[in-house]
């Protein structure tokens, strides 16, 4: 168990790079095994859960090369459909890589994914989607086993624009024969960059970004090179951590656009920002002022950002309302934050969070990946020396913050547990 330590109370100043987008590159390494040809990639963040993902196309019979700037994946040889379970359960994106083998192979087999604990997060709109395909789908002893002759395109409606469903849906019929069409599709962007990527692979898909995409079969798919997205969550990380400091920053490689909700709410907030091509530019005030937010799938605001978010609002001025629509169970964060002096009431999918002068440090636990980051967020203003123990859930999607907020001023450090 390895731990921050972080002494609070230094602001923020200065700028830095956001990192690729964890979120992108998953489906992306996926979209990989599809060509059976070779993919590089530039910008894949260096954080645990693409090792995983990388692990198990090991497993699966790819040849995975690092270079010090990108990742080249060779798909020619997979010598097997199935995703080992230990692998599976480490992460809950994994069932991303199942549509992809399924359109390569025709078959796969696979367990129920694991991940971050934030509530229950079942996978029947990708195995309903996936049904509509023709794909035969057999439950058995925890593992399900989907296989068909031929994938049938079909006009399939999501009952909910789940990210994942969306992504795996693409990947399952892009080298199906005919017009496949995903109604009430997820619309982040992420998507837009798999389908960028697919494209640049000769791929025919169009739509992402918008809730209905067209995904037109090609026999096949060639070699690429793919530059993966700048991360909107770790950018959005970045600036709440710097404006609970009262800090000034500047984040680059950024596109702006993918986050406009955030940077909105940020500018309620009292942060005045400069908003470039590819940079922005915040300055936080001394005191952040309450507000009210409510995460919705994209464009509105991000669940992923809620926590950060939360945390931030800890020491604002006045009273802050947070609604979670997405994740029912996305406020265990809240009794860590507690420890340290917040004030936060939970009621079903609300969160009432009374602005305090100051939190104190405390021990504390990361309980999943965004939480372990509010956590991080509130210590960097804390009173006092804070603990922040269980950080394997922050690395598994941060790319090197603590060097990220050091650069930037903040005191913290890692410690490695045994
Ligand atoms: C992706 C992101 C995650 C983000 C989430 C919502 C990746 C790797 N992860 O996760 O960071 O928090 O989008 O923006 O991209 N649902 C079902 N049945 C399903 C699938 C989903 O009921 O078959 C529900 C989930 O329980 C959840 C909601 O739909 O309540 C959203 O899930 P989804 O959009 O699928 O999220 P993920 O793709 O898992």
């Amino acid at each position: 168990m390895a731990s921050y330590i972080i002494e609070g109370g230094k602001v923020l100043k200065g700028s830095t790079l956001v990192s690729g987008s964890k979120n992108a590159s998953l489906p992306i390494i996926a979209a990989s095994i599809l060509s059976g040809k070779t993919t590089k990639l530039y910008h894949v963040p260096d954080i645990y859960d693409i090792k995983f993902t990388l692990e198990i196309l090991k497993v699966l019979g790819c040849k995975i090369k690092k270079t010090k700037d990108k990742i080249i994946i060779d798909s020619a040889n997979i010598k097997t459909h199935e995703i080992p379970d230990k692998l599976m359960r480490e992460m809950r994106s994994s069932i991303i890589l199942a549509g992809a083998i399924i359109g390569r192979f025709k078959n796969a087999t696979f367990s129920y994914p694991g991940g971050c604990d934030i509530g229950s997060r079942p996978i029947d709109l990708h195995l309903e989607g996936f049904r509509k395909l023709g794909i035969n789908i057999e439950e058995n002893a925890g593992f399900i086993k989907c296989s068909c002759d031929k994938i049938v395109p079909a006009e399939i409606h999501l009952a909910f624009p789940s990210v994942g469903a969306t992504e795996n849906l693409m990947l399952a019929t892009v080298l199906a024969e005919g017009e496949t069409t995903i109604i009430n599709a997820a619309m982040e962007p992420e998507i837009q960059d798999l389908q960028n990527m697919l494209n640049k692979m000769g791929a025919k898909i169009s739509g992402a970004g918008t809730n209905v995409i067209k995904i037109n079969g090609v026999k096949e798919l060639k070699d690429v090179s793919y530059n993966i997205m700048p991360d909107r969550i770790e950018a959005g990380t970045l600036l709440c951590a710097a404006a609970i400091t009262g800090g000034e920053i500047t984040l680059e490689n950024v596109i702006p656009t993918h986050i406009n909700p955030v940077l909105s709410k940020l500018s309620e907030c009292g942060c005045q920002l400069d908003i470039g091509k590819n940079e922005i530019k915040m300055k936080a005030p001394k005191k952040l002022l309450a507000t009210e937010i409510k995460t919705m799938p994209y464009p509105g605001f991000p669940t992923d950002m809620q926590s950060v978010f939360g945390a931030m609002l800890t020491t604002a001025k006045g009273t802050s309302v947070i609604i979670e629509n997405i994740f029912e169970n996305r406020y265990k964060y809240t009794d860590e934050l507690k420890r340290m002096g917040a004030k936060v009431t939970i009621e079903g999918k609300m969160a009432v969070i009374k602005g305090i002068r100051k939190l104190s440090g405390a021990e504390v636990k990361a309980t999943d990946l965004r939480g372990g980051a509010a956590l991080v967020t509130a210590a960097l203003s804390a009173h006092g020396k804070t603990k922040v123990n269980h950080i394997e859930h922050i690395l598994r999607g941060y790319e090197n913050l603590d060097e990220k907020l050091r650069s930037l001023g903040a005191n913290i450090q890692k410690e490695e547990g045994e």
